[in-house]
C-alpha cells in the first residue's frame, strides 16, 4: 500500500491521469491506486521506465542550469506536471533569487496540486493553459506571470511534444514561440523516439484508448524538423543519456533530448 497525499478539491482520484502516473514513476505521493495500476502495466514491459522518468528530471535540471549560466532570469516550464523537487524555480533561484518562473499545464489535476504546493512563492506562477492554444498561452504568460518576451527566456518542454499529434501542428506552435522569444533565448525539450521498445509502445497504446493522452513517437529527423529556425546546441538531438552521462544504461522508453537557442 503506497501512501498518497489527500486529493485537492476538484481532483478525481478514480480516473487515471498522465501527470499522476509520471509522479508515481518519480516516487511522488500525488497519485492514486488507478494511476499506479496503469504505471505497473508500463513497468511490466519496461521495468526501467522509472529510470527514464528520473533522466527527464535530471535533464530538466541540467537545462535550467545551462540557461542560468547564460544569464537567463525568466523560465517557462510547459507541460510542467505535478511539482517535483527540485523544480525549475528551485534550480534557477540558486543562481538568481529573483528568477521568475511560470509552470504551465492543461491538466486541472496538475493546476490544483501546483497551487497547493507553490502557494506563497513570489514570482512563481502556475498557469492552467493548453499549449495547442499558443496565442492565448503567450498572452497569459505576459499578463499572469509577467514574462517579458523582450528579454531572453528559457522554455522547457520536457516529455510533452509527443502528446501533440501531427494534425495539432507542433512545428507551428514552436515557430510561434520562436517568433516572440528574444534573441539569446533557450528552448529545451525531450521527445519520445520511434526506437522505443515495441512492447512498451503496444501497452501504452492499449491504456491510452481509455482516454489518457495518445503518444506520437518521432524519428530524430521528424523531431529536428519541429525546431526549424533555432540553433541546435551540442550534442544535438540524442537520447537523454548522452546529455547526462554516456555511461548511463539504455532504456525501453527512449527519450530524445535537445537544446536550441534563438539566434
Ligand atoms: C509526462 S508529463 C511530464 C512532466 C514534466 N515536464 C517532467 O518532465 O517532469 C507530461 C505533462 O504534459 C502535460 N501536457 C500534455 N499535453 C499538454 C498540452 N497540450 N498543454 C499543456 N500541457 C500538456 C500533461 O498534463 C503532463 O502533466
Amino acid at each position: 500500500m503506497v501512501e498518497s497525499r489527500p486529493a485537492p478539491e476538484g481532483v478525481d482520484p478514480f480516473t487515471p491521469n498522465v501527470a499522476r502516473i509520471f509522479d508515481y514513476m518519480l516516487g511522488g505521493k500525488d497519485n492514486y491506486e488507478v494511476d499506479r495500476m496503469v504505471a505497473q502495466r508500463m513497468l511490466e514491459v519496461a521495468p526501467d521506465t522509472r529510470l527514464t522518468a528520473w533522466f527527464c528530471r535530471q535533464f530538466l535540471i541540467k537545462l535550467t542550469e545551462i540557461a542560468g549560466e547564460a544569464g537567463i532570469r525568466q523560465y517557462i516550464d510547459l507541460g510542467a506536471g505535478i511539482p517535483t523537487t527540485p523544480a525549475v524555480h528551485e534550480i534557477a533561484r540558486k543562481k538568481d533569487a529573483s528568477a521568475r518562473v511560470a509552470f504551465v499545464d492543461y491538466d486541472p489535476v496538475v493546476y490544483a496540486h501546483a497551487n497547493a504546493i507553490l502557494a506563497g512563492e513570489t514570482g512563481v506562477t502556475p498557469i492552467l493553459a493548453d499549449i495547442r492554444h499558443i496565442d492565448d498561452l503567450i498572452t497569459r504568460l505576459r499578463t499572469d506571470a509577467q514574462i517579458d518576451f523582450a528579454q531572453p527566456v528559457a522554455i522547457m518542454i520536457i516529455g510533452v511534444l509527443h502528446y501533440l499529434m501531427d494534425d495539432e501542428h507542433p512545428a507551428e506552435i514552436i515557430a510561434r514561440l520562436r517568433e516572440v522569444m528574444a534573441p539569446g533565448s533557450y528552448l529545451g525539450f525531450s521527445h519520445a523516439s520511434v526506437d522505443t521498445n515495441q512492447a512498451f509502445v503496444k501497452t501504452v497504446d492499449e491504456v491510452t484508448t481509455g482516454g489518457i493522452a495518445e503518444v506520437r513517437y518521432r524519428t530524430v529527423a521528424e523531431t529536428t524538423a519541429l525546431f526549424d529556425g533555432f540553433d541546435l546546441l551540442a550534442p544535438g538531438i540524442v537520447p537523454l543519456q548522452q546529455w547526462l552521462d554516456n555511461e548511463l544504461p539504455a532504456t525501453g522508453l527512449v527519450l530524445l533530448g535537445g537544446l536550441c537557442r534563438k539566434p
